[in-house]
């Protein structure tokens, strides 16, 4: 499949997909958001896929945001008909595989909404990060006023999207928007680890355990706790339970079978 904005590269079981517009710090235009929307679906149903890595071409950005281009002009009403279908957010949102997010650079605006949509995100100690969209004289439209705070808490988000400043990366650790910080120079090495280790696993149980986790950020806790039972009960009945427990019990490694 050829992309006009996008490059997907396979690393044994982790799919790279990069964000190629490195002359506008790779914005996110409404073409490069139907082609991310399109190839994650894609690998989603690719069975040699277990891992997705996101990132930005060159070593400048991971994505600047939305293409700002587009905005001018933009009406109310032609940006209703886009949130009528399913967006970039909601789509990183319900792929079942779990995906990285390479911070490799300057990250703002939709590029943090994308970056927090992910599942993981591994950051460059360079990179830069911020809800900035009060800068343009709007306000996080990505899902950023609703995911931010559940990562950072309540006042951290406000500080963030109301002041519109941009944090470093150790900021961003400190603080819980980003899971890990690397030099620039190991970035893709650590991510690629990451996702060759989670892609080790019985892809059966990472999407189990995914759905899970991601469960608690939209579920009241009785909920919750009742549906991580049904999943917990669904996982004792694969056959890579049954291969799991016996591989431990005799000591070897297991062979898994993903169902
Ligand atoms: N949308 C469209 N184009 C963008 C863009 C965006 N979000 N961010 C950067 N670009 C373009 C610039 O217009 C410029 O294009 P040009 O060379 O044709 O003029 C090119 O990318 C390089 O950006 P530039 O501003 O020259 O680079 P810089 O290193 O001086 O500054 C930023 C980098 C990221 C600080 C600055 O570009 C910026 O503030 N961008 C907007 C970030 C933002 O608020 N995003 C949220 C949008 S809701």
């Amino acid at each position: 499949m050829n992309y006009e904005t996008i490059l997907v590269a396979h690393r044994g079981p982790t799919a790279l997909v990069t964000l190629n517009r490195q002359d506008k710090l790779n914005a996110m235009s409404m073409i490069l958001k139907e082609e991310l929307i399109r190839v994650l679906r894609e690998l989603d149903a690719d069975t040699n896929t277990r891992t997705i890595v996101i990132t930005g071409a060159g070593q400048k950005a991971f994505t600047a945001g939305a293409d700002i281009q587009e905005f001018q002009g933009r009406t109310a009403i032609e940006q209703w008909r886009m949130y009528e279908r399913m967006t970039l957010y909601d789509t990183v949102d319900r792929i079942a595989k779990p995906i990285l997010a390479m911070i490799n650079g300057y990250c703002f605006g939709g590029g943090l909404e994308l970056a927090m949509a992910c599942d993981i995100r591994i950051a460059a100690a360079e990179a830069t990060l911020g809800q900035t969209e009060i800068n343009i004289g709007i306000i996080p439209g990505g899902g950023g006023s609703q995911r931010l705070a559940r990562l950072v808490g309540l006042g951290n988000a406000l500080k963030l999207t109301l002041a519109g400043d941009r944090v470093d990366a150790s900021e961003a650790l400190r603080i819980g928007l980003v899971d890990e910080v690397v030099p620039q120079a190991r970035l893709e090495q650590r991510t690629f680890e990451l996702a060759a280790k989670i892609a080790s696993k019985s892809a059966l149980a990472v999407r189990l355990a995914k759905a899970a986790v991601r469960a608690s950020a939209r579920l009241p806790l009785d909920q919750g706790l009742r549906y991580e039972q049904s999943l917990f009960s669904l996982a004792m009945a694969s056959e890579d339970k049954e291969e799991g427990v016996r591989a431990f019990l005799e000591k070897r490694d297991a062979s898994w079978k993903d169902r």
